[in-house]
């Protein structure tokens, strides 16, 4: 294969014109879900789930299908790595017969060691840390609605709840890519790490935009074209909802919150969601909810960054055209 290999571990594994190149991308298949079909012949792309999934799952399967080619989703109980076959020796076994490796799995590290050992794209369906196919449905989503791809730069987006989780690291790095002004708020303790910040700091500048990290849900919200919150816990931290409920109240999204937000805010919210805890039923079932398109997004966006990644970067620009 020639071309360039690249990954989408993390948000700004990406830079700022690459992102509008696959959000376009993302657009167009929105248009025509058969705008292109890299995939043809068919090329296999693995689809490996280490946790729980509905939206990813589907999303991947039905986005491989779509581009002409075949999903090999495999589940953590149904394969060797889930008993503890070291990743290198998967990545290796993959590589030889995949065009590409889709892995929702736990640490970080995980995902970069495949990536290491890999010589196809790699692409992050979800760690701890980092989420970035949401975020560039989340954003394909702002786009859609709200102007184009080329309005998202300058947009105001706000995050409330668990700030130091997935979704609040990927906000920050994809929204300092794209030049807006990401604004996260959690309580004490449930903040963003320094380094994701500093990281998001030094990308925000260089794209004119801003990062602001608060305990105050008002400040964050105020203005905002659009507000994003997630579950109070992430997978497998169930048992802290206990202990959770009361300092996270104040940053649930309800009526209040949204009316300090543009008249036409957007609301998004990745799901599963959980109605009365961090998002009211009025709210995510409300007018300027757009949970379902965001949902639906996350199947044009996927199918961008696989044609971009597997495609485009891999020497076929015709893709693009
Ligand atoms: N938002 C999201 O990743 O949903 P799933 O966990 O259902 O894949």
């Amino acid at each position: 294969m020639t071309g360039q290999l690249r990954h989408m571990l993390r948000d700004d594994d990406i830079d700022h014109d690459e992102q509008l190149e696959i959000l376009r991308l993302g657009m167009k298949f929105r248009e025509n879900r058969f705008y292109k079909r890299p995939f043809e012949g068919p090329k296999a792309v693995a689809v490996l789930f280490d946790k729980p999934s509905t939206r990813t799952r589907s999303s991947f399967s039905i986005g491989v299908a779509e581009l002409g080619g075949y999903p090999l989703v495999i589940d953590k109980s149904g394969s060797q790595l889930g008993r503890g076959e070291p990743v290198a020796d998967t990545a290796r076994v993959l590589t030889r017969m995949a065009s590409g490796i889709v892995w929702r799995t736990f640490g970080q590290e995980r995902v970069e060691q495949m990536a290491r050992y890999a010589t196809v794209p790699v692409i992050n369906a979800l760690t701890d840390e980092f989420h970035p196919c949401q975020v560039l449905a989340d954003f394909l989503t702002i786009a859609q609605l709200r102007g184009g791809v080329d309005a998202l730069a300058g947009k105001t987006i706000a995050y409330l709840g668990d700030a130091s989780n997935n979704m609040a690291n990927s906000y920050l790095l994809a929204g300092a890519v794209a030049g807006m002004h990401v604004r996260v708020a959690g309580p004490n303790g449930y903040l963003p790490k320094d380094d994701i910040v500093a990281d998001a700091q030094r990308i925000a500048q260089r794209n004119a935009g801003s990062i602001l990290v608060t305990t105050d849900p008002e400040q964050a919200a105020a203005g905002a074209d659009c507000i994003f919150t997630d579950t109070w816990v992430s997978m497998g931290e169930e048992s802290e909802y206990a202990i959770r409920s009361k300092p996270f109240q104040p940053y649930q999204v309800n009526d209040a919150l949204m009316r300090l937000a543009r008249p036409d805010a957007l609301f998004q919210h990745c799901l599963p969601a959980y109605r009365g805890k961090e998002v009211t039923a009025s709210v995510i079932d409300g007018p300027q909810s757009v949970v379902w398109d965001e949902a639906e997004n996350r199947l044009h966006a996927q199918k961008a960054l696989m044609t971009w990644l597997v495609g485009v970067q891999r020497g076929d620009q015709d893709l693009l055209a």
